[in-house]
């Protein structure tokens, strides 16, 4: 029988930071792919700059997906298209959580145009839990600003240093 080739995946997000909801599909996504690469983006020219630096979202996810265990997981940075980013990377699929209906028109686009360029990197797409159904980065740092409590919804550390910086 012929050897079967690494099934690797790629899961790309600005993770500004990462909360309960992105562990829960990379968990996932983990179980599903021999190898996982998160791909924490550098800086998304869509969005405004992030709260925290490509460095401390990658640090932020490294810590919580080894408190999870998930050993076939790893968090790389990268600030180049998605799909060169996926071949460096030996990816034959982009996987990409969705929560809503409102998430579908966005990764509509991004999967034409990832198709586009890369026909061959299939984008596949995970149901977000019903728990998680609601959460984004964006929330959870608009709670914290306001001193909502955000301890069930990011990882322990993710949550005191949110506090910290943004608690008015
Ligand atoms: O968590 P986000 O902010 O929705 O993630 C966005 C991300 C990283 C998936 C997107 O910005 C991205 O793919 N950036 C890399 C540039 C790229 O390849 N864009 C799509 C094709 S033009």
């Amino acid at each position: 029988m012929a050897e079967q080739r690494e099934r690797v995946a790629v899961c790309p997000g600005s993770y500004d930071p990462v909360t309960n909801g992105h562990l829960d599909i990379l968990t996932r996504t983990s179980r599903v792919f021999d190898r996982v690469v998160v791909g924490v983006v550098g800086q998304s020219i869509r969005k405004q700059a992030t709260l925290f630096n490509a460095e401390e979202r990658k640090g932020f996810l490294e810590r919580a997906l080894a408190g999870n265990g998930l050993e076939n997981v790893e968090v790389q940075v990268f600030s180049n298209l998605l799909v060169e980013f996926a071949r460096e990377c030996g990816a034959t699929a982009i996987v990409k959580g969705l929560r809503a209906i409102s998430d579908f028109e966005y990764e509509f686009e991004m999967n034409q145009l990832n198709r586009k360029l890369a026909p061959d990197i299939e984008s596949v797409y995970i149901f977000a839990s019903a728990e998680f159904s609601f959460l984004s980065s964006t929330g959870v740092k608009e709670m914290a600003t306001f001193g909502g409590d955000v301890g069930d919804l990011v990882p322990t550390e993710v949550a005191a240093v949110l506090t910290e910086r943004l608690r008015r």
